[in-house]
């Protein structure tokens, strides 16, 4: 087991976490997986502790997690939805956060449409925060569960051949795997047609390629990722009939990678357009292990930053 002293107060992205905070993470995570698998999946960590879900964006799969992961260690859990409150009466994000922080929090776990509102918040609330998106910034928790679910996968990260394919440009999602996968020693590769393909990316010693081939030639994780037409000003390709020709996954295209190679997908999926029904239902996917796996890393992260301080497991 990893002891370390943890003295983070807030998880805003994984751009300034050092690789033993990375491991450490993921090996309370392993323990977290172990309550998981026990017939009552409850523990008394938490208890006496306020998580508030503060969510300005549409989520399926990070709030519900994060509501089952505060769950399951019996912090008291309560959602809040922009739609529902009084953000939707012109309140501003700084008004409604002091507000939640005056009932006393202990953590908010914040979504937000735009880069850098966690780092915002955080500077305005007592509490601790959890980033679970902003903008195209970043989405740490996505960043270390997509870590530990190619972990459980394949052993290791080191040397592996991942390939990411899709909106790089718009995608927080790549913004935290580039620090996570990439401090752990992956072959890693950013491919996409060019105007959705920083080219300032390969600073981070990624491979850009305009080619689904060379990218999944191969690889041992393919990952694919969604248009994000939300976030997109203008036209970035002539239509999406002609992006999933070019960018779509396929059986074929697939049949490139490593025999054992699994497929991943941060969700929600487009189906048809960056994959194919046939290849997101196979054996080699793993995007419900990755689904799966965040609700250990949400209960890691909720209990270090609420409870496990200097916690040696
Ligand atoms: N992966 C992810 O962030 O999914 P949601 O938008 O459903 O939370």
């Amino acid at each position: 087991m990893i002891r370390m002293d943890w003295r983070r107060k807030h998880v805003l992205g994984l751009a300034d976490f050092s690789t033993e905070e990375i491991e450490f993470v993921v090996d309370t995570a392993r323990s977290m997986e172990e309550v998981l698998t026990r017939d009552i999946k409850k523990v008394p960590a938490l208890r006496g502790k306020t998580v508030v879900n503060l969510f300005f964006e549409a989520s399926t799969r990070t709030r519900t997690s994060f509501e089952i992961a505060g769950k399951r260690l019996s912090a008291d859990v309560v959602n809040f939805t922009s739609t529902s409150s009084s953000v939707a009466k012109g309140e501003t994000l700084l008004d409604t956060a002091r507000n939640i922080d005056a009932m006393k929090p202990n953590i908010i776990v914040m979504r937000h449409p735009a880069s850098g509102a966690s780092h915002f918040l955080s500077r305005h609330v007592s509490c601790s925060v959890i980033n679970a998106g902003d903008g195209s910034n970043e989405h740490p928790t996505q960043g270390l569960l997509d870590l530990f679910s190619i972990l459980k996968a394949k052993g290791k990260i080191k040397g592996l051949k991942i390939s990411i394919i899709g909106d790089i440009l718009h995608s927080r999602v790549v913004r935290s795997n580039l620090h996570s996968l990439g401090r752990m020693g992956a072959d890693l590769w950013l491919c996409g047609p060019s105007t959705l393909l920083p080219r300032e990316m390969a600073r981070s010693g990624a491979n850009l390629t305009n080619d689904i081939r060379e990218a999944v030639r191969d690889a041992d994780v393919v990952m694919m990722l969604r248009i994000q037409l939300e976030r997109q000003k203008t036209a970035y390709f002539p239509s999406i009939r002609e992006y999933s020709r070019t960018y779509g996954l396929n059986r074929g295209i697939f049949s490139l990678a490593k025999k054992d190679a699994v497929i991943m997908h941060p969700g929600p999926i487009n189906r048809g357009v960056e994959l194919s029904d046939e290849l997101a239902d196979s054996a080699q996917s793993i995007i419900l292990n990755q689904v799966e796996t965040g609700v250990a890393i949400r209960m890691a992260l909720l209990y270090l930053l609420a409870g496990g301080h200097n916690a040696a497991h």
